[in-house]
């Protein structure tokens, strides 16, 4: 029976299935898996009630620096209590930039990692990643790769096309020779608050090309915040300054069509969290207790997850 699913996902045997059947199942299935990050204690609970809320799966993703927030013997009782909640919840490395990080997050039970050697010269990428897989694998662990740049610019100025799109070509050559279950592509999105320098566009041509090249690799969409104003505006009327915001509204409402399997969304559960305390601070001047002011932030977390789980992943009941 194992061995009859693999064959059907095209999946090595022993590597996390749960995870890796999802992305293939959201690959062709019409929804995206969302994949929202954990800053800090108030977000991974709004996520994990917005999971509860829409029966959607959900990929919680721990950067390093949030490993390091959160320190790894908390970590080991976030991931033992996520197991006990027996919700569609997967925990996944984020942006592990080495095979360290890789191990670390590995030892603490999580079941998926990424590693990104994007920014690295392709031979060093393919050759960090193809030990990530190996090593990964034998752990039951999938592995997220990434190549192309997500970056408008580095220090020598503004990156042309050719320097920050995936090549669908070497997407399928990158793919062949890591080994990976996923791959993260580079088409226009960026990290953070400023996605785009002019005019805000993702580059659906290019993602159509590399799903022709890699036809059974769910592909994954990082900086896909949406970076609504409504959360800007409200952080600004509280007190805050945030001057420039550009993101992704309107621009991922048909992603779900695609081979768009796994979505991350950091920015946006910052910008809501941080919305809400603002406010919360700033009308009740007199409360000072944490659970307060932390209980605002939790509930817009948890509205906005919904939001994007029903609006652009539509993984609502999916579980
Ligand atoms: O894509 C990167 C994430 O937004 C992680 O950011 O390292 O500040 O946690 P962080
Ligand atoms: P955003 O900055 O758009 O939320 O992207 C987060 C991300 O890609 C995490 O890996
Ligand atoms: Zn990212």
């Amino acid at each position: 029976m194992f061995l009859s699913i693999c064959a059907k996902l095209n999946v090595t045997k022993g590597v996390n299935m749960i995870q890796v059947k999802m992305l293939k199942k959201a690959m062709t299935g019409n929804f995206i898996v969302p994949a929202f990050n954990i800053a800090n204690f108030e977000i991974l609970k709004g996520l994990i009630l917005a999971t509860k809320e829409t029966k959607s799966p959900m990929i919680l993703q721990v950067s390093e620096s949030a490993m390091n927030y959160f320190t790894d013997d908390i970590m080991l009782g976030i991931v033992a209590g996520l197991r006990k909640m027996k919700l569609p919840i997967s925990i996944h490395l984020d942006h592990g930039h080495t095979f360290d990080v890789v191990k670390r997050a590995i030892k603490l039970g999580f079941d998926s990692v990424m590693i990104d050697g994007s920014t690295l010269p392709y031979k060093e990428n393919v050759r960090l990643t193809k030990k990530v897989v190996n090593y990964a694998h034998s752990k039951n662990v999938s592995v997220e790769g990434e190549l192309g740049v997500l970056a408008v610019a580095n220090d020598e100025g503004v990156l042309s096309d050719g320097e920050r799109f995936t090549s669908p070509e070497q997407a399928k050559e990158f793919v062949a020779l890591t080994g990976v279950d996923s791959l993260a592509v580079s088409i226009g999105t960026n990290h953070g608050i400023n996605k785009y320098i002019g005019e805000p566009k993702i580059r659906y041509d290019i993602l159509r090309k590399i799903e022709k090249k890699l036809p059974n690799t769910p592909i994954v969409l990082h900086g896909a915040s949406l970076v609504e104003k409504k959360y800007v505006d409200k952080i600004n009327a509280n007190g805050g300054n945030i001057t420039k915001s550009i993101g992704n509204e309107n621009l991922l409402k048909n992603a779900y069509k695609t081979h768009i399997s796994k979505i991350n969304m950091d920015t946006d559960f910052r910008l809501a969290y941080t919305a809400a305390v603002r406010e919360y601070m700033h009308t009740h001047p007199e409360k000072y207790s944490p659970r307060d002011y932390g209980q605002a932030g939790v509930e817009e977390v948890k509205n906005c997850a919904i939001d994007r789980i029903v609006k652009i992943c539509r993984s609502n009941n999916k579980m």
